[in-house]
C-alpha cells in the first residue's frame, strides 16, 4: 500500500488530460491548459507549493494509423508532434512543472508497476473480447451506445474486434466507487457532473479491455508480452509515473493524491470511474479531484481534428496579444459549460473588460498623477470609500478560485474594477484642484489597481506585472501572497507613475 500520508498540507498537484499527438493544438486544447495554468498560478500565490503537470499520450492505434498515414514510424511521428505542445505551452505563457511523454522510459516503468500491482490483485485476467470499437475515442461501445449505427462523439462507423484480451474487472467496483463517491461528496466540480458519474457507475459496470494483440505500438504487460497494453490504461497512469510511481517513491508520496485532473467532459468515464477503480485495485489513493470542463464549440459543433473546425490558439495571440487570449477564454466561458468561440465575442470581451474598464482605469489614473501630482503616487487613505468594495471582491475572488470557477473570479475581480472607476467618474479628480482630497482619491485609486494586479494575475499574469511596475510596485507581483498583500492600505505611495503606452489599445471588428 503506497500511503499519502506524507503528503504535504500545503501541496497542490494539478494535472491537464495528456493530449494526442495525432493532431496539433487547438483552441479546445489550449483551453483546458489555460484554465488550469491560471488555477495553479492563484494557489502559488495562496503560498502552496504546486505542481503543474502537462504532456502528450502517444501511444495506440490511433497515433499509429496518423503515423503510418504520412509514412513516418510512430515514434519519429510523436517525436515531430509533441514539441508543437511544449512550445504552444511555451507561447500561451504556461507554467507547467512537467511534460510527461507516454513514450518515456519513466512512463513505461510505472506502467509495468500498475499493471502488475491490479493483476497481482487478481483484477486483471485474460478473457475473449469481441465487440465494437471507434478508433478516434480509442474506446469500446455497445450496440446500445451508437447513434444511427455510429459512435456517439465523431459519428463514424465503429469496427467489429474480436480478440483474446485481459480485462480489468471493474465490474468488481461499483459499490467500492458509489461508497467513495458518497464520502467524497465534493470531489468533481462542477458538482453537477457528480450525477452523471453516478448515475453511469449505477448503470452496471462492464470491465474493460486492458491489452491488444492486433498491433505493436504500445508497452508490452510485464507477464505476456504478445499483448500491448490497451492506451487509455496506459495514458491515465501519465497522471502517477509523471511523479514517479515506479521510478521515485519518494517524489510519488510528496504529491500524490492530487488535487485536481482538469479534464473535458469527453473524458469524465475515464477519469471518474475507470481511473480511480485502477488505484483502488493497484492500492493507490483515489484523486481528490476532477474538474470537468465543458467544450468549446465553432459555430455548434466540438472543435476537432476529425471535423475539420480548428481554430489555431497561436494565431489568436497573434491578433489579440497573449493576454488577451488568455482573459477571453477564461473569463468568456463559466468552466464546466460549453462555450461557443466567436471573433466577435473575443473582439467584444477584450474592448469591454481589458480596453474599456482596465486598460482606461490605468490610463486615469496615471493621466491625473502625472498632471496634478508632478507624476508621484499618493497614499490611500485607511477609511477609503473603495476599501469594503476591495475587501468584497477579494473574499469572492478567493471563494471562486476555490471552487474553480475561474470566469467568475474574474468577473469578482473586475467589480472592483468597475467601483474604481465609478470612484474616479464621482469625484472627477480631472477637473480638481491639485491638493490633498484629489491626492486621497488618486491614492485610493492607486491601492485599488495594485490589489487588483495581484487578483487577477494568474489569468494574464505578464499585464499585472506590467502594471505593477508602472504604479511603482517593487518585485514580481507572483510574489505577493493572499490574502496578506491583498488586505486595504499596502500601497506605500512615493513611487514615480509611469504612463506609458496603453496596454489594449481598443480594437475595432473587421
Ligand atoms: O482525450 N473544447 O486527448 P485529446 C474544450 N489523450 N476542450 C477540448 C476541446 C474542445 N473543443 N477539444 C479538446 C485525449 N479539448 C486523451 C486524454 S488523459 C489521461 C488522456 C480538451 O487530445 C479537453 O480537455 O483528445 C479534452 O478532454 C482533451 O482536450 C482531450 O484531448
Ligand atoms: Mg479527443
Amino acid at each position: 500500500m503506497v500511503s499519502p500520508s506524507e503528503n504535504s498540507s500545503h501541496g497542490f498537484y494539478a494535472s491537464t488530460p495528456i493530449y494526442y499527438v495525432n493532431a496539433k493544438p487547438h483552441l479546445g486544447h489550449a483551453y483546458t491548459t489555460i484554465v488550469g495554468d491560471a488555477l495553479v498560478r492563484w494557489h502559488r500565490l495562496m503560498g502552496e507549493q504546486v505542481h503543474f503537470l502537462t504532456g502528450t499520450d502517444e501511444h495506440g492505434l490511433k497515433i499509429q494509423q496518423a503515423a503510418d498515414a504520412v509514412g513516418m514510424a510512430p515514434q519519429e511521428f510523436a517525436d515531430s508532434i509533441a514539441p508543437l505542445f511544449a512550445d504552444a505551452w511555451k507561447k500561451l505563457n504556461i507554467s507547467n512543472d512537467d511534460f510527461i511523454r507516454t513514450t518515456e522510459p519513466r512512463h513505461r516503468a510505472g506502467v509495468q508497476k500498475l499493471l502488475q500491482a491490479c493483476y497481482d490483485n487478481g483484477d486483471i485476467e485474460l478473457d475473449k473480447y469481441s465487440g465494437l470499437y471507434c478508433v478516434p475515442c480509442e474506446a469500446y461501445f455497445t450496440e446500445d451506445d451508437l447513434v444511427e449505427g455510429n459512435c456517439p462523439i465523431h459519428k463514424k462507423p465503429v469496427e467489429h474486434v474480436e480478440e483474446e484480451n485481459y480485462f480489468f474487472r471493474l465490474s468488481r467496483y461499483g459499490d467500492r466507487l458509489l461508497q467513495w463517491y458518497a464520502d467524497h461528496p465534493s470531489s468533481i466540480v462542477p458538482d453537477y457532473r457528480m450525477n452523471e458519474v453516478i448515475g453511469f457507475i449505477k448503470q452496471g459496470l462492464l470491465d474493460f479491455s486492458v491489452s491488444r494483440t492486433s498491433f505493436s505500438w504500445g508497452i508490452p504487460l510485464p507477464w505476456d508480452d504478445k499483448h500491448i497494453t490497451y492506451v487509455w490504461f496506459d495514458a491515465l497512469a501519465n497522471y502517477i509515473t509523471a511523479i514517479g510511481y515506479g521510478t521515485d517513491d519518494v517524489n510519488f508520496n510528496k504529491h500524490w493524491p492530487v488535487d485536481y485532473h482538469l479534464i473535458g467532459k469527453d473524458i469524465i468515464r475515464f477519469h471518474c470511474v475507470y481511473w480511480p477503480a485502477m488505484l483502488m485495485s493497484a492500492g493507490i489513493e483515489p484523486p481528490k479531484g476532477w474538474a470537468v470542463g465543458g467544450w468549446l464549440l465553432v459555430g455548434g459543433e466540438k472543435m476537432s481534428k476529425t471535423t475539420g473546425n480548428v481554430v489555431n490558439p497561436l494565431d489568436l495571440i497573434d491578433d489579440i496579444g497573449l493576454d488577451g487570449f488568455r482573459y477571453y477564454v477564461i473569463a468568456e466561458t463559466p468552466y464546466g459549460a460549453d462555450g461557443d468561440f466567436t471573433y466577435e465575442g473575443l473582439i467584444g470581451r477584450y474592448n469591454s473588460d481589458l480596453a474599456n474598464n482596465l486598460g482606461n482605469l490605468l490610463s486615469r489614473v496615471a493621466t491625473v498623477v502625472g498632471k496634478k501630482c508632478n507624476g508621484i503616487a499618493p497614499a490611500p487613505r485607511a477609511d477609503s470609500p473603495l476599501a469594503t468594495a476591495a475587501a468584497e471582491a477579494v473574499a469572492e475572488t478567493m471563494a471562486r478560485w476555490a471552487d474553480v470557477q475561474p470566469s467568475r473570479a474574474l468577473e469578482a475581480t473586475w467589480q472592483l474594477i468597475r467601483a474604481t472607476n465609478a470612484h474616479l467618474e464621482n469625484n472627477e479628480p480631472w477637473k480638481a484642484e491639485p491638493g490633498p482630497d484629489l491626492d486621497a482619491v488618486m491614492g485610493d485609486a492607486l491601492e485599488a489597481l495594485r490589489i487588483v494586479c495581484i487578483l487577477a494575475s494568474p489569468a494574464i499574469p505578464d499585464t499585472m506585472q506590467t502594471i505593477w511596475e508602472r504604479i511603482g510596485m517593487p518585485g514580481q507581483v507572483s510574489d505577493q501572497r493572499v490574502p496578506t498583500s491583498v488586505t486595504w492600505g499596502g500601497y506605500p505611495g512615493g513611487a514615480t507613475i509611469d504612463k506609458g503606452e496603453p496596454l489594449f489599445p481598443r480594437r475595432k471588428l473587421d
